[in-house]
């Protein structure tokens, strides 16, 4: 999908930019003429990503962020304004895993990951609304999965994380309806990203294995999923709020 320079003069902000899907979206945001704001924990790799972007011409920054800590939430937001006088788009993309079966979670795993997966994505909007309520304009897509959609094996606590992303999303979006803000979510299922290698699990082998491959025959990359985020974020998608788009290839369709 092209978006060509639709994006031109919009500012968008992604958290987990720096990798995997998030990476691609903001790559895929500058590409259309966004000037993009990458938010994560890692310092190295989120430079780096602003620097592919300007590389090729496109605008960027980097912000360390955590997203499970108002305080550094509400800094990412004033940061992006004070940089670039608005907030138009927002990716709320970061989020972390842990592979275990249920009776092994422990209450730190479950902190872990709510703390990042949900209350990351309460934080971002709160502040990224609150922006948006002054321009009267906004887009907002939040990243969930297949596993907060359909049930997985192995994945319990990130399963209620992502589950929590739509159930908020749906609410949120019914909030702001009349405010001019659009807030959809995303559910892609398995592709292909750094987040295996970093989750710690028990049963991360078990994991893989048990995931069947979808009716497409594959898997995805990180830039199947581009398209569905800016198409969400454009006036193309002006009358979509409250939806959950399952970018799945055909797995929830059997
Ligand atoms: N890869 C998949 O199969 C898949 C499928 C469905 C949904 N997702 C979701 O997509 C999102 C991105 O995952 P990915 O596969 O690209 O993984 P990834 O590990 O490549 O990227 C995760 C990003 O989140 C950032 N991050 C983690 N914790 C953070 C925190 N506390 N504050 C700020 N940033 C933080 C990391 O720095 C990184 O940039 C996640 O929410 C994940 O749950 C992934």
């Amino acid at each position: 999908m092209s978006f060509s320079k639709e994006f031109d003069g919009k500012v968008a902000l992604v958290t987990g930019g720096s990798s995997g899907i998030g990476k691609a979206a903001a790559l895929a945001f500058a590409q259309a003429g966004a000037k993009v704001v990458i938010a994560s924990r890692g310092v190295e790799e989120g430079e780096q990503a602003v620097h592919e972007i300007c590389a090729r011409g496109s605008d960027a920054i980097f912000v360390k962020t955590d997203v499970s800590q108002a305080n550094e939430v509400e800094a990412l937001v004033n940061k992006t304004v004070d940089t670039y006088g608005r907030l138009d788009c927002a990716f709320n993309n970061a989020g972390v895993g842990v592979l275990r079966p249920l009776i092994n979670y422990s209450e730190d795993d479950w902190d872990y990951v709510m703390n990042i997966n949900l209350k990351g994505v309460w934080l971002c909007m709160k502040y990224q609304i609150k922006q948006m309520l002054r321009q009267d304009s906004g887009a907002i897509v939040n990243n969930s999965s297949l596993a907060g959609v359909v049930g997985m094996a192995n994945i319990s606590v990130y399963t209620a994380s992502k589950g929590g992303v739509i159930a908020m999303t749906k609410a949120t979006a019914i909030e702001y309806a009349k405010s001019g803000i659009r807030i959809n979510v995303i559910s892609p299922g398995f592709i292909e990203t750094p987040i295996f290698e970093k989750v710690p699990t028990e049963r991360v082998d078990q994991f893989l294995e048990g995931l069947s491959l979808p009716p497409m025959g594959r898997f995805a990359d990180s830039d199947e999923v581009s398209g569905a985020v800016l198409f969400l974020s454009l006036g193309r998608s002006s009358f979509i709020t409250g939806q959950n788009l399952i970018i799945d290839g055909g797995y929830t369709a059997q």
